[in-house]
């Protein structure tokens, strides 16, 4: 009889939220080609659900917001990895409800790939500590960390290497999503290419200290006024109507406007819930995005449901 302990749950469900970077300074590349950054992540409450069932073969199925563009086959999709990283002959069927814009650089395939390592660990009866869940989860991206923490946390080194951040209050965001996504890679290949152009000084990634301040003391019309984003420029480049996209926002009401991550969806922070909910029905109204929601934060990290 086998003791794994695969039949202890038929399934088990973990959400997993998105995120937006308060502040996201891009450094040199490094010698394993990624850029040393800081950041500011922020978990917003926009959800993915993933679902992982025992089953004869490893699957990933996805469905709802974008699901046509992102891969079913598990040695591409992050959550198929994050299952073989927690165990080589994982046999698990993942379902994922997408709500996560696809490449909007929100996190969504982050999210998915911590949401299905907590999951698997679970269902396989892993005893994996904390340290090992998030070094598995450094492995798999430089934001599959934060996936798992949620919450407001600074991010260093590729953005793995996380500490929290006091934050107080509630931010009332609204994120307008693209009509086409952006590839991560391709954005910080074109910042360098904008640097490599203008001849910049070395970028210097220092902790955001007036942020750091503003956060903790829920000050949201400052946290609004410090928004930063290194990868915006880049994101504009390669997406010029993005830039029609932050201005609705702010004329709309928004206190500021972000490209969140690397793109293309963009995040205005707004005075509260009342003044989101009116930017919203106003850039919908503009046919500036694809869709248009509203999301606060911070929300926790990734939790079994
Ligand atoms: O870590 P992850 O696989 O999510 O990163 C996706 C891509 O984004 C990397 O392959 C790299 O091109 C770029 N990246 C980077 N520097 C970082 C994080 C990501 O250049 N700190």
């Amino acid at each position: 009889m086998s003791l794994k302990p695969r039949a202890r749950s038929a399934a088990i469900t973990v959400r997993a939220a998105a995120k937006v970077n308060l502040h996201l300074r891009v450094g040199a590349v490094r010698a394993d080609g990624y850029h040393e950054l800081t950041t500011v992540f922020q978990a917003v409450s926009l959800f993915d659900d993933v679902t992982v069932r025992a089953a004869d073969v490893l699957s990933v199925q996805t469905s709802g917001e974008g699901a046509a563009e992102v891969p079913d086959d598990p040695a591409l999709n992050l959550a198929g990895r994050a299952a073989v990283r927690v165990d080589p002959d994982a046999r698990v069927a993942i379902e994922i409800g997408k709500s996560i814009p696809v490449a909007g650089g929100m996190a969504g395939g982050s999210a998915d790939a911590a949401a299905s390592l907590l999951a698997c660990t679970r269902l396989l009866g892993v005893g994996w500590s904390r340290a090992e869940l998030i070094a598995a989860a450094a492995d798999l991206g430089s934001d599959v960390p934060f996936g798992l923490h949620g919450g407001t946390a600074l991010g260093v080194g590729r953005g793995e290497r996380l500490s929290p951040v006091l934050s107080r209050g509630q931010y009332h965001w609204v994120l307008a999503i693209a009509k086409t996504g952006l590839a991560t890679p391709a954005v910080f290949a074109e910042l360098d290419r904008l640097r490599a152009k203008e001849a910049a000084a070395e970028p210097v990634t220092h902790r955001p200290d007036d942020l750091l301040r503003a956060l903790a003391a829920g000050e949201v019309e400052q946290v609004a006024a410090l928004l930063h984003n290194d990868l915006q420029p880049a994101a504009l480049s390669l997406q010029p109507t993005l830039r029609r996209t932050l201005s609705a926002g702010v004329d709309a009401g928004a206190l500021a406007g972000i490209v969140s991550g690397s793109g293309p969806t963009c995040a205005f922070l707004c005075a509260d819930e009342e003044a989101a909910v009116r930017v919203a029905a106003e850039l919908a109204g503009r046919g500036v995005a694809k869709s248009v929601r509203t999301a606060h934060g911070p929300v926790p990290g990734c939790r079994i449901v």
